[in-house]
């Protein structure tokens, strides 16, 4: 089915083709460029293209593939660098060399590769759709291969196989490979979800203590320029307690990609001690990359998320930022001439979003185990304003907001997490497991924590004016022991050994704080003066 191009405005493309189906794959001009349908009318289609379109003239050909925009899931994805399309970097630098130009239709996985599969099922077994027939190692993972259709097994492989042979044939000759398509805009189905009840560990100590985030939550990190988002994230990538990482640098700098890249091969897992980027898969498109492929990478990568919360793993999605995305979507929208809402974004912004935020949560997958999808996404707001569309929409669906401070970024306090407007939805129902799995006194110092932190706030305005000295000794000690949580405790530089912070050792740095806090000021009620207190002359 083909037809011809009528008009070319940017990314967006009209053909005269009849019988497009809403979001088909089309392959556009001479050089089949990827699109995907967004707009039908009576007599053309409008296409997004998500390469370059320069050089494209009207005229040139479009080809519908009868197939929505899918990604290929199975063995091969784990540390590897994909762009916005799933299609590997390595190979397009290969093609075209480092500045990537278009190239063709690539495999997302290389179906030469053998693997041993290790069977689950055997031969005339009753198989059901979903059912996990076998798995092969993938490094120190399991990969489970699932049966996409249901009968009785006639043959199922031992040993090696390639991605390009059936791994099991079912009766009428039903064939079972170990990769599948799938449709990236079509959340992959679960039998039930459940409330997020187990803490996901960040080892960033402001997060983890204060505002704790759960597996299968979702939090979004607001901040201006330079606050330490892209830091945090990839802290946060590095250092959490999950199996699976999928990061995606979303419009942001190529530099930044291309040193943790770098970072990333060189680093272990702190939980696992196996090398970071086995757990790692990174989806690139930064902001030299086609804008209409970056709205569509968030969506190749949580689909690529879902996949391996689906074989029951606890897996964690990363967005640097959604900002970047909400722009490419303004763009495109724009090119459509659709009707502008807030700010010049496109009036379902707020609905996709939290379409997209919905795909995280724990569940109970297609083949009765338990996995998790946990969301954080980066959101940069122009100018630092929290009450611009993207950070108010993604505010009404997220589960924890995370919000970093420019004020505290300029001191140099980071992670510059602002601890009174940052908050956590999730904090009661973690609570219990955190007393219960770190320490039975972990509320109680949390409480002790903010109350400290609130007082100095209110004695603040009060010490500016007549100097610390001139406060009274309580209030001196507030001082003191707010300065310490924040200089021992809230501040963790990534660049140090202390950039990861395990939950006891989290504990275990404010409890002496908050404690040598307690202790202070009952000798202070005794009488002993702060300045003997300091010094430690009360022992003697
Ligand atoms: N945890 C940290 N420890 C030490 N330095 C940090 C930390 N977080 C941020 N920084 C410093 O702040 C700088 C800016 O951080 P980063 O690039 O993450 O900000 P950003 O919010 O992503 O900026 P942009 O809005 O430009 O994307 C870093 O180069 C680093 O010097
Ligand atoms: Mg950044």
């Amino acid at each position: 089915m083909t037809g011809k191009i009528t008009g070319i405005s940017g990314p967006t493309v009209s053909v005269d083709l009849k019988g497009l189906k809403l979001y088909e794959r089309v392959y556009v001009g001479h050089s089949m460029l990827t699109g995907e349908v967004v707009r039908l009318e009576s007599d053309r289609a409008v296409l997004q293209v998500y390469e370059e379109t320069r050089g494209l003239a009207l005229g040139e050909s479009v080809r519908g593939t009868g197939t929505s925009l899918s990604v290929t899931l199975g063995p091969g994805m784990l540390s590897k660098i994909f762009d916005g399309l799933q299609r590997p970097l390595a190979h397009l630098r290969d093609m075209s060399g480092p500045f990537i130009s278009h190239t063709e239709e690539l495999d997302a996985l290389d179906t030469s590769v053998p693997y041993v599969f290790h069977p689950m099922k055997k031969k005339g077994e009753n198989i059901r759709q979903h059912d996990v027939i076998g798995y092969i190692e993938e490094g120190s993972f399991r990969h489970f291969i699932c049966s996409d259709s249901e009968g009785a097994l006639s043959r199922i492989t031992d040993g090696e196989f390639t991605l390009d042979l059936p791994v099991a044939v079912l009766e009428e000759n039903k064939n079972i490979y170990g990769y599948h398509e799938w449709p990236v805009r079509v959340p992959r189905p679960f039998r039930k979800q459940f409330p997020p009840l187990e803490p996901l560990v960040t080892g960033q100590r402001s997060i983890d203590f204060l505002f704790t985030l759960a597996k299968g939550g979702t939090a979004v990190f607001p901040g201006g320029f330079g606050t330490g988002k892209t830091i945090l994230e990839q802290s946060v990538a590095k250092f959490a307690d999950v199996d699976i990482v999928v990061y995606v640098g979303c419009g942001e700098r190529g530099n930044e990609m291309a040193e943790m890249i770098e970072e990333f091969e060189k680093l272990r897992d702190p939980w696992t001690q196996q090398k970071l980027m086995d757990r790692t898969i990174l989806c690139v498109n930064t902001s030299n990359m086609p804008v209409a492929a970056r709205e569509a990478s968030i969506y190749t990568a949580v689909t690529m998320a879902e996949y391996f919360r689906d074989m029951g793993y606890h897996v964690l999605f990363l967005a640097d930022s959604i900002s970047r995305w909400a722009e490419a979507s303004r763009e495109i929208s724009t090119s459509l001439e659709e009707m502008p809402g807030e700010e010049g974004y496109p009036t379902y912004l707020a609905s996709r979003l939290s379409g997209f935020l919905e795909r995280a949560g724990v569940v109970e997958t297609m083949n009765g185990k338990t996995g998790s999808l946990s969301m954080l996404l980066a959101v940069s707001p122009p100018g630092g304003d929290l009450t611009e569309p993207v950070t108010q929409s993604c505010l009404r669906t997220s589960g924890a907001f995370i919000m970093l401070d420019t004020s505290l970024a300029h001191r140099r306090h980071f992670p510059a997490v602002n601890w009174f407007q940052s908050y956590t939805l999730y904090g009661k129902e973690l609570l219990e497991h955190c007393k219960g799995n770190i320490s039975a006194d972990w509320e109680k110092i949390q409480i002790e924590c903010r109350e400290i932190l609130q007082k100095e706030d209110s004695i603040r305005e009060v010490a500016e004016i007549v100097g610390v000295e001139g406060l009274q000794d309580a209030d001196r000690l507030i001082m003191h022991a707010a300065e310490r949580i924040r200089s021992e405790f809230l501040i963790q530089n990534a660049y140090t050994e202390d950039a990861f912070s395990p939950p006891d050792k989290t504990l275990s740095t404010i409890r002496q704080i908050v404690e040598f806090y307690g202790t202070a000021l009952e000798k202070l009620k005794q009488g002993i003066s702060l300045e003997d207190i300091f010094a430690g002359k009360e022992k003697e």
